[in-house]
């Protein structure tokens, strides 16, 4: 499969930053073709502009300002997200993503001003991603992050089997066995992807 990466980590370094090159290690050893992009240092800019947002319903023209980006997402038959979870919910570089790349007419139409999902290209979505809270904690807070994954990305993509939602919680109280546990399962989550 042609498989897009969305990776959002600001540090290479970081736990976030081993998992995506877990990800993409693990999809390119399995036979897969893989888009990896990396938000920061692509430079990706996530601030929706007042010309976007008075473009955004305009069909014609409204992906001319991330054409590039809607290329990559049209061409691709699998999504993964790698991210950490900050203020329960996505990093703003990948928020702005979906602000700005996620538009009308390319991931959704309105049909009698009701959203329908267009990415029938992408028949896989799966998720990998940390949080320094417990999943109790996620879980009493509603878990916005996890919401918008398996509910909103899977309403827009032809995803047909739940997302796959890999998730390491407590990582403020994580041990190298925590961390290297669940590198192992996110090894073996994308090598059956
Ligand atoms: C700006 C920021 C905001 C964060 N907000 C949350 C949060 O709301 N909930 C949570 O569980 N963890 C939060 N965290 C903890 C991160 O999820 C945690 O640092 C990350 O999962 C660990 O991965 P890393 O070491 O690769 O960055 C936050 C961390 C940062 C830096």
């Amino acid at each position: 499969m042609r498989i897009l990466v969305l990776y959002c980590h600001p540090n290479p370094e970081s736990y976030v930053g081993a998992l995506h090159r877990a990800v993409v290690e693990t999809l390119t050893a399995a036979g897969h073709e893989v888009d990896d992009c990396d938000l920061y240092a692509e430079g990706f800019d996530p601030v929706l502009s007042r010309s976007e947002r008075a473009g955004y319903h305009d069909l014609a023209g409204n992906t001319r300002p991330v054409a590039a980006h809607v290329a990559r997402l049209r061409a691709a038959e699998a999504l993964v997200l790698v991210f950490p979870v900050w203020n329960f919910g996505l990093p703003a570089m990948l928020k702005g993503y979906f602000d700005r790349v996620f538009l009308p007419g390319v991931s959704f139409g309105l049909v009698d001003g009701k959203a329908r999902g267009m990415l029938t290209n992408i028949r896989k979505v799966a998720v990998v991603t940390s949080y320094g809270a417990t999943r109790l904690k996620a879980f009493l807070l509603g878990n916005p992050p996890r919401k918008f994954c398996t509910r909103s990305l899977r309403g827009i993509t032809r995803s047909r089997g739940a997302v796959r939602y890999l998730a390491h919680y407590d990582m403020n109280r994580s041990t190298p066995e925590s961390r290297a546990a669940f590198l192992a399962r996110v090894r073996g989550a994308m090598t059956s992807l």
